[in-house]
């Protein structure tokens, strides 16, 4: 049995797309199990460039199924753009997309409730990706959301979504925002969408279930990454999911017996988008030339990351939570030029070192980090794919990060492409994946 969790260990886009797409063939399914079209996961194939946000990234590989759990809220006029999107590059989705009938439904009254609540005077925005992610979970939680089951019932639906949208006009009454929704305009688009989306909608648990009776493999693809989890993440700086790898079994409804492995991906430093505290961020010149080098803006909403150095506390606290067996680290071609490379290796509050994740981002913003400054390689290692080839002062950084952090670096990535990775021989990590 080899089912497996592969999730960012930071804040996001540490390379997860490039590292699904590249394992997905030694498995049978790819199955996203929390999230929506927030995900922004970037895979280059020679020119071609794909950024899929809803849809696995597995669906890029020929003849894998790709699942879209319950764990998800799915904008379903983004799922049929980005299922457009991808026919149009010659990449069928019919009979290898499945849909979960219990994933909740996100409605454009979202989108105008976030806005209301990143704008509300008092408080400071978290600077979402203004998808309605965050109102649609709390949806879901409240017990008042709609979820796929319901938007194929043609008859439940319309009193359904006006019920919620009915709730979403009175707050966006209380706080001054007229009517921008209009209810029959959304019932109305919803059940066009409907009608293409019911081929691929089902019992994704059951068919997972299945599959793994049969002897078949599981990739699960998280979005987001652990410190933007619901409960372990950056709170209140966060997104509303449970992006860690316990998340996986209640967003795909395949049980914790069944997973093999974990495997973390980090990229050689650190980035985050959006509000929230960053220990090791670097607001210098060196910080600019990783954003540049490291093309670090979003995939999804365009806005420039914010880049920092690798933090081992954030490591080793994302590597307690998740269970990581292997850690993938992605783009260190991106610090090919620097002398030299800072790594935190401890947290210091009020000048005492501590020894635990600060609860609160009050603290977390308090925090001085502690560095031991390597030395950089400065000769390139873009598309090197042998370990052996890479260079000394390479090898002595990557093996500073494995003893730090106490997880193995089972697979490095020199580039974005497919082929710009080293997977060490030995290595848990090529147990899991092949
Ligand atoms: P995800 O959300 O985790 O899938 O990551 P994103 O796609 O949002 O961001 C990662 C970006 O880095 C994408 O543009 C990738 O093409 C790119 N990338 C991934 N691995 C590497 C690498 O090893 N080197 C370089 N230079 N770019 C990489
Ligand atoms: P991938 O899967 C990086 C961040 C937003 C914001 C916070 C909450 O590509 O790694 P939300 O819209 O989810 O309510 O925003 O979470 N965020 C991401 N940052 N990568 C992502 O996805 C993200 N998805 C959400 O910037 O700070
Ligand atoms: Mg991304």
């Amino acid at each position: 049995m080899s089912n497996i969790i592969i999730l960012g260990a930071q804040w996001g886009d540490e390379g997860k797309g490039k590292l699904v797409d590249l394992l997905s063939h030694q498995f049978d399914y790819v199955v996203r199990y929390q999230g929506g079209h927030n995900a922004g996961h970037t895979i280059i194939i020679g020119e071609k460039k794909f950024v899929v946000r809803l849809i696995p990234s597995g669906i890029l590989q020929p003849n894998k199924k790709a699942v879209i759990g319950n764990g998800l809220v799915i904008d379903p006029i983004a799922l049929l753009e980005e299922a457009d999107q991808l026919m149009a590059a010659g990449i069928d989705v019919a009979g290898r997309l499945f849909i979960s009938n219990r994933a909740q439904v996100l409605l454009p009254s979202h989108r105008v409730v976030e806005k209301i609540s990143e704008a509300r005077k008092g408080k400071t925005p978290i600077g979402t990706t203004s998808r309605g992610i965050g109102p649609c979970y709390e949806d879901k939680a409240g017990r008042r959301g709609i979820r796929m089951a319901d938007l194929l019932d043609r008859e439940a639906f319309p009193a359904l979504a006006e019920a919620l949208i009915e709730d979403q006009r009175i707050k966006a009454r209380a706080y001054g925002v007229e009517d921008a929704i209009d209810t029959a305009a959304i019932v109305a688009l919803y059940q066009t969408a409907a009608e293409k989306l019911r081929p691929f909608v089902c019992d994704t648990a059951k068919l997972l279930n299945a599959a793994v009776a049969k002897g078949e493999k599981l990739l699960f693809e998280g979005a987001q990454g652990t410190m933007l989890d619901l409960d372990h993440g950056t709170y209140p700086f966060v997104t509303s999911s449970s992006a860690s790898a316990g998340g996986a079994c209640t967003g795909a409804g395949v049980p914790p017996t069944k997973i093999s492995g974990v495997i973390g991906i980090s990229k050689t430093y650190t980035t985050r988008v959006g509000g929230g505290p960053f220990p090791t961020e670097a607001l210098d010149a060196a910080g600019e030339l990783i954003r540049k080098r490291g093309n670090e803006f979003g995939a999804v909403t365009g806005r420039p990351r914010r880049c920092g150095w690798f933090d081992v506390p954030l490591l080793r606290y994302t590597a307690a939570i998740n269970g990581f067996d292997s850690m993938v680290v992605t783009k260190l071609d991106v610090l090919d030029e620097l002398a030299e490379i800072p790594v935190c290796t401890g947290y210091r509050i009020d000048g005492v070192l501590i020894d635990e994740m600060p609860a609160t981002f009050r603290e977390l913003a308090k925090v001085e980090p502690v560095y031991t400054v390597m030395p950089g390689w400065q000769t390139s290692t873009r598309g090197i794919s042998e370990w052996s080839k890479l260079p000394p002062a390479a090898l002595r950084y990557l093996a500073f990060l494995e003893e730090q952090t106490a997880v193995e670096v089972g697979c490095v990535s020199t580039g974005p492409e497919r082929n710009e990775t080293i997977r060490r021989a030995g290595s848990r990590f090529l147990q899991l994946t092949s």
